[in-house]
């Protein structure tokens, strides 16, 4: 386990020592070595016009999917499904109409739903396994309605739509949780005396749906003092990063407690710049969607904001990809005056 930064970023910046592990699954004793020895070229970044986009779509998506005077009671998950895989669709994949985006949105879902047994599976299923042939027939169906569209890279635009989906709508049903369970600060929210990025930053600190990510040693290395033997699994956690004093502020007393608090105010100071605990990666496999996912989670928290929100049951992480919220079931009660 990378406990550092130093050590975190050597791990995943020297894509030469480091590689994608080739057995991601979970059983003990996994297939060791790496998968990418021919790497592809990184996923560019998508522009800040794609973020842009992606905020609009999710907010005019939530309007529509909740009920019609935007009261009701909705598992987070599921209420976020529709409205983050259309805006990551509509910030991905440029100007094409409302339905075609829709499609595609629906098949990027069919297939990360296909990927979940293969993801929690406790040993990489067989090629042909059940689970693998649903998989590869999504897959498929996915990148054929991408290149009917004209896009000469399918099978990327695939990958990028699947990522750019489940994560954030993981790190959405935390921060409606989050919320949920805190009538003052969606109070302060509304108020205008919190700013809704302090919010998602917040929740991408103590909740983050990608909470670690492994590397394999591509040779015997040595890691800031420690030796890593070729093969050798090393774990970065941005979770176990966020909670370092040293790279989030407001960690004084005893920074243990303080740092296991979701408290918004301390993004309220300009000069201090979020992210050091790594929630979007690093070097060259880092999120390329970072902008898109940002801006989808403070339109989310916008969206929040004009309703009063309430847990209707306890929830519980589930890790069986990434982490996220299960139960999530949100009580929403419209505000009056409020654009839910
Ligand atoms: C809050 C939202 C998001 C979070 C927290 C997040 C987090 C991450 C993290 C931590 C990684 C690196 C994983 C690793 O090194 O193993 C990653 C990779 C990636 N993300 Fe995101 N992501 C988000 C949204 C998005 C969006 C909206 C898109 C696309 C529109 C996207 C596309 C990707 C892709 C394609 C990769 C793989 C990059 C590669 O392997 O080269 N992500 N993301």
């Amino acid at each position: 386990m990378a406990t550092t930064l130093a050590q975190a970023r050597s791990v995943l910046a020297d894509a030469g020592a480091f590689g994608f592990p080739v057995d991601v699954s979970r059983r003990s004793d996994p297939v060791v070595g790496t998968r990418d020895s021919s790497r592809p070229e990184p996923f560019a970044t998508l522009p800040r016009e794609s973020a842009a986009i992606a905020g609009e779509v999710l907010a005019g998506e939530l309007r529509s999917s909740t009920k019609s005077d935007g009261s009701g009671e909705y598992e987070a998950m599921q209420l976020l499904r529709r409205p983050v895989a259309r805006a990551t669709a509509a910030a991905t994949l440029g100007a094409i109409d409302d339905d075609a985006r829709n499609e595609v949105a629906d098949a990027a879902l069919d297939w990360v739903d296909a990927l979940g047994p293969v993801i929690a599976a406790p040993a990489p299923p067989y090629r042909w396994s059940r689970a693998r042939r649903q998989e590869d027939a999504a897959r498929k169906s996915l990148e054929g309605r991408i290149e009917a569209l004209g896009d000469p890279t399918p099978a990327r635009t695939a990958t990028m739509l699947a990522a750019g989906t489940q994560v954030p709508i993981a790190a959405g049903a935390w921060l409606l949780v989050a919320l949920a369970e805190r009538p003052e600060l969606q109070e302060r929210l509304a108020a205008g005396e919190v700013e809704p990025i302090w919010v998602v930053w917040e929740v991408l600190r103590l909740t983050p749906p990608t909470w670690a990510t492994a590397r394999v040693a591509r040779r015997s290395l040595d890691l800031a003092g420690v030796r890593i033997p070729e093969g050798g699994v090393v774990v970065v956690s941005p979770l176990l990063l966020g909670r370092l004093p040293n790279l989030v502020p407001g960690g004084d007393g005893n920074p243990h407690q303080q740092l296991a608090r979701l408290e918004v105010e301390r993004w309220r100071d300009p000069h201090v710049r979020p992210g050091a605990w790594l929630p979007f990666g690093l070097g060259a496999s880092a999120c390329p969607g970072r902008s898109v996912g940002l801006a989808q989670l403070v339109a989310l928290t916008k969206w929040a904001t004009s309703a009063s929100l309430h847990l209707a049951a306890t929830p519980s992480t589930d890790q069986t990809r990434g982490i996220f919220p299960r139960p999530a079931r949100i009580a929403v009660v419209r505000v009056e005056g409020g654009n839910t």
